[in-house]
Formats: structure tokens, C-alpha cells, sequence
């Protein structure tokens, strides 16, 4: 654990060291892809188990890049000429004025620094007690891999943290950015990432969106704080959401609708302990209340309660010690108290449109499966579901990009042959199909409009149009809400 630091020095670090710093930065490639080749040295387990090995091969390299690696990202001791070197005296100097930067001979640091997405992000470690700051993280790349600020001219992140969403809109040009946090010491950080990215933002310290009353967006992006919180496990501003972990979210979800502009967009992350997809899709009707909205919600299929309650007590104690064997119990039993049998990680997309309300819900293997794009198309396609027969019949529906169909041929004399539809990459969840349905599926795939596929159909099928021409229609309007089909051409 980092040893406690107070976000207000930070300020007192002049921009003359600020921009020293930034350009020791970039001299030495400290960048996105030097992280991620320190990610390779013993993936996907606890840092806790891997830390000494990406800090063994980080020396062996020995540049000013793995010197700042092993310093800010994975909390390793760097020798003070070697720091000298690559940061000049003069700004070693001031970085230890101001305490981010602690020692004699060897020097560590107090602060966390992430290169993430082409910014640099100040922030503590995550376990580093109740008053952490929450820098980049898995959660907060999942959620950015799904943004685009194309007509997006302002946005609010609502939840802010050390700035990361917030700085990455600035960065992509989005004029005029604010970020809201109710914990003052994450809107220090964030100050100190906006001057040490060169971007303008401005930061406002309140309960989600009351400092922004009266203001419109063209966008607001949230990864509210999700973690479920046991009466008996100190409060962690930037964890725990409420009791069952989603009270946060759901108060942001009822409020954030009232600041977007016609046409504004929702982008937001964060857990449920809601068992079903059913259950997801009844509880953010609820959390909008009626909101003139198109949404899409992608839901993974989530922990069972004795997984997730690993996973939140390593937020607080990633060495896996005491603390994290005392709080495992702790969420397993406030799991149990409350019921609660699994947990689902949920992104959600909205858009503003009053005249077609619309929630699209999908379980995926994987929340990476979209972009901004792919998330773009689920949504035009749930919001044609809504067109009339004629309207429809005109589209181009396609089968989606990531389908295919399984076909599972018995040996047995008496065994029967199944379909599945099966989705690539994580991007829904594979579904039986009927015969029928796989001949409609090959004619959507090689003829349009829709009208088109459905008289192929009919033909394939030896039977009229007319016969087909209403249960098709019925199978692809469930389809078009569902992520099983797409739409092609203009509208
Ligand atoms: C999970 S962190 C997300 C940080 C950052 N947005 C990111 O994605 O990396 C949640 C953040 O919400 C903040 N928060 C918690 N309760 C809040 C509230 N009522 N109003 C505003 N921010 C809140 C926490 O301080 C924390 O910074």
C-alpha cells in the first residue's frame, strides 16, 4: 500500500515542473505501449503475485521508460541517479518538495501515475484506504473502448475520479468538459492531470449532478461508484454504491436525463446484484422513470456471490492479506443477508429520442465485443423494431456481422439435428433455432430489402408469402431487439 499523501500538494508544484515532468514523459516513452509489454511478464493473475517479476524485468531494461514504470505503475524503488537522469535534478527535487516523491538513495513514489489512452493519470492505489482515488482501471478501459464524441460539443463525467473519462474527451477535442466528483480530494488530482495533459476541463465537488443544475450536455459519462457495502466494511467513497451496490447508479440514472440536450447521450458503467436479464432491463425502467430514451443495456452474465465477494475484497487489500480475508467474509455474509446470488457487470448506452422509447438488452460474453459503432447499430436496430410493417419490409436487415450458425448432426439413428446460433467475439448469447428459422436467417443474409428475404423465404419454404409474411416480420422485429439482426443502407 502507498503511503498516505495529500492531493493539495499537488498544487503547489509550479507548471514549469508540471510541464518538466510531462516532457521527461514523453522523452522516455512512457506510454500505453510500454505498460502493456510490462503486462505481458505473468498476465492475467494478482498483481500481488506478478509485481516482483514486471519489476525484475523492468530493471533488466533499465531506460527512463521502465525506470517510470516500475516507479509510478507497479510501486517499485528506483535508484536516485538513474531518476536524475531521465527527470533532470531540478524536477526530482521539486517532485520531492511536494512528497509525491519519498527517499535517499533509492526513490518511491506516493502517487500513482497511468499512462492510459495517450494521457498521463495521477492518482493513489487503489487499496490505499478509505480516501483513495480511483485512477484508470479495467473498468474504466471497458467503458471508454465503447465511446465516440462525433456532434459531442459538451460532456459531463459524473464521478470523475482523478479525471480520467473527462481528460480523454478533452483530449479528443470535446470543447467544453466538466468533471464532477464528491470526493475533494479526487477533483485535486484531477486539476493536477488537466495541467499535466495540457487540457482544459473544468472540475466541480458535489453529489453527482447537483453542481451542474440548469445546464444541458450533449453528453454525460459516468462510472459511478458500484461496490456493494456491508454495515460492518468502512465506507470507500470511490467503491461502495449503497447496500446493494447499485443506489448510486440508479440516482444516476434517474437524474442524468434532465441534463442532456435533444439528442444527448448516456454512456454508463457499473455493477447489479439483479439475478436476470429480465431483472436488469425491469430495474433501469425503473432507475428512468419514463425518460424519453433509447437505450441499450449489455450485461455480463456476472459472479456467483462467493466470486464477487473475492473480487471487491482484493479493491481494498490486493496483497491478499488480513484485511482481505476479513472483508471476503464480510461481503459474503452481507450477500447472503440481503439475498443477493450474483452480481452483473452492466454497460449502458442511451440516447435521447422522444419519439421512440426503446431498452435493448444483451448478454454478452464479453463487454469489449462493441465499440461506440457496434453499440451505435444495436440501437438503430432496436428503434426500426418500432417502424411500420411497410417501413420495414423496405429496410435491408442482415443477419449480425458476429453469427453464425452451428449445426449439430446426430449419429444416432433416432437423434435429431439442432441449430444454434451462435455469436463470435463474446457479442451475445448463443440461442437454439428452429429450421425455419435458419432458412430465414440464409435469406436475410443473400437478399434485400426485407421484402425480398421474406418472398425467397416463402419460395425455399414452398409455401405463399402470405403465409410467411407476419411471423417473419414478428421473428425479425425480436431479432432487431435482440442484437441477432442489423440494418444496412440509409434509412
Ligand atoms: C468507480 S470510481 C470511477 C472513477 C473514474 N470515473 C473512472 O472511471 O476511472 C467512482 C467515483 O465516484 C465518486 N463518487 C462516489 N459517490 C459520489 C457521489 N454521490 N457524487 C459524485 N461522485 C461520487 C467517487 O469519489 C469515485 O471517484
Amino acid at each position: 500500500m502507498t503511503l498516505h499523501f495529500d492531493p493539495d500538494r499537488l498544487a503547489s508544484l509550479s507548471d514549469h515542473h508540471v510541464g518538466a515532468l510531462r516532457e521527461a514523459f514523453v522523452r522516455a516513452g512512457f506510454d500505453d505501449a510500454c505498460i502493456a509489454a510490462a503486462e505481458q511478464v505473468g498476465p492475467r493473475t494478482f498483481d500481488v503475485l506478478r509485481r516482483p517479476l514486471v519489476l525484475r524485468a523492468l530493471s533488466r531494461q533499465d531506460t527512463d521508460a521502465s525506470a517510470f514504470a516500475a516507479l509510478f505503475a507497479y510501486g517499485g524503488a528506483v535508484p536516485r541517479e538513474r531518476l536524475q537522469a531521465s527527470l533532470g535534478a531540478d524536477t526530482l527535487a521539486a517532485l520531492q518538495d511536494a512528497a509525491l516523491l519519498d527517499g535517499d538513495a533509492t526513490i518511491t513514489s506516493r502517487v500513482r501515475v497511468m499512462p492510459f489512452r495517450g494521457v498521463w493519470i495521477a492518482s493513489t492505489e487503489f487499496d490505499a484506504g478509505a480516501d483513495a482515488v480511483m485512477g484508470p482501471g479495467i473498468t474504466t478501459d471497458e467503458l471508454a473502448h465503447t465511446l465516440a464524441y462525433d456532434g459531442v460539443a459538451s460532456l459531463a463525467d459524473i464521478g470523475c475520479g482523478a479525471g480520467t473519462l473527462a481528460l480523454l474527451a478533452a483530449k479528443a477535442g470535446v470543447p467544453e468538459v466538466v468533471g464532477v466528483d464528491i470526493d475533494p480530494r479526487a477533483i485535486a488530482f484531477a486539476h493536477f492531470n488537466a495541467r499535466l495533459n495540457q487540457l482544459r476541463c473544468s472540475w466541480a465537488v458535489g453529489d453527482l449532478t447537483a453542481p451542474l443544475q440548469g445546464r444541458r450536455f450533449d453528453a454525460i459519462v459516468s462510472q459511478p461508484a458500484y461496490v456493494a457495502q456491508p454495515g460492518d466494511v468502512e465506507n470507500v467513497t470511490f467503491l461502495h454504491g449503497g447496500r446493494r451496490g447499485d443506489e448510486l447508479a440508479a440516482r444516476l440514472l434517474a437524474q442524468a436525463p434532465g441534463l442532456l440536450a435533444p439528442g444527448g447521450r448516456l454512456w454508463a458503467l457499473f455493477d447489479t446484484p439483479e439475478p436476470t436479464l429480465a431483472g436488469v432491463v425491469a430495474w433501469v425502467e425503473r432507475a428512468f422513470a419514463g425518460a424519453p430514451l433509447q437505450a441499450c443495456a449489455l450485461a455480463l452474465p456476472g459472479n456467483g456471490a462467493d466470486v464477487q465477494s473475492m473480487a471487491y475484497a482484493t479493491l481494498r487489500d490486493d496483497s491478499l492479506g488480513e484485511r482481505y480475508r476479513a472483508e471476503l467474509v464480510r461481503y459474503r455474509d452481507h450477500f447472503e443477508r440481503m439475498g443477493i446470488a450474483r452480481v452483473r457487470h452492466v454497460l449502458l448506452h442511451a440516447r435521447v429520442d422522444p419519439s421512440v422509447r426503446s431498452l435493448l438488452a444483451l448478454e454478452l460474453g464479453a463487454l469489449t465485443a462493441f465499440d461506440a459503432a457496434g453499440i451505435g447499430r444495436l440501437l438503430d436496430a432496436a428503434s426500426a423494431a418500432a417502424l411500420s410493417d411497410d417501413a420495414l419490409l423496405a429496410r435491408v436487415v442482415r443477419p449480425h456481422p458476429a453469427c453464425c450458425i452451428v449445426h449439430e448432426q446426430s449419429l444416432a439413428p433416432s437423434g435429431v439435428d439442432r441449430f444454434t446460433l451462435h455469436f463470435e467475439h463474446g457479442a451475445g448469447s448463443d440461442r437454439e433455432l428452429s429450421e425455419v428459422a435458419v432458412l430465414l436467417l440464409t435469406a436475410l443474409r443473400d437478399h434485400e430489402p426485407l421484402a425480398a428475404a421474406i418472398a425467397a423465404h416463402a419460395e425455399a419454404a414452398g409455401v405463399d408469402d402470405d403465409q410467411v409474411t407476419a411471423p417473419a416480420l414478428a421473428f425479425v422485429r425480436e431479432g432487431l431487439r435482440s442484437g441477432m439482426f442489423v440494418l444496412e443502407g440509409p434509412g
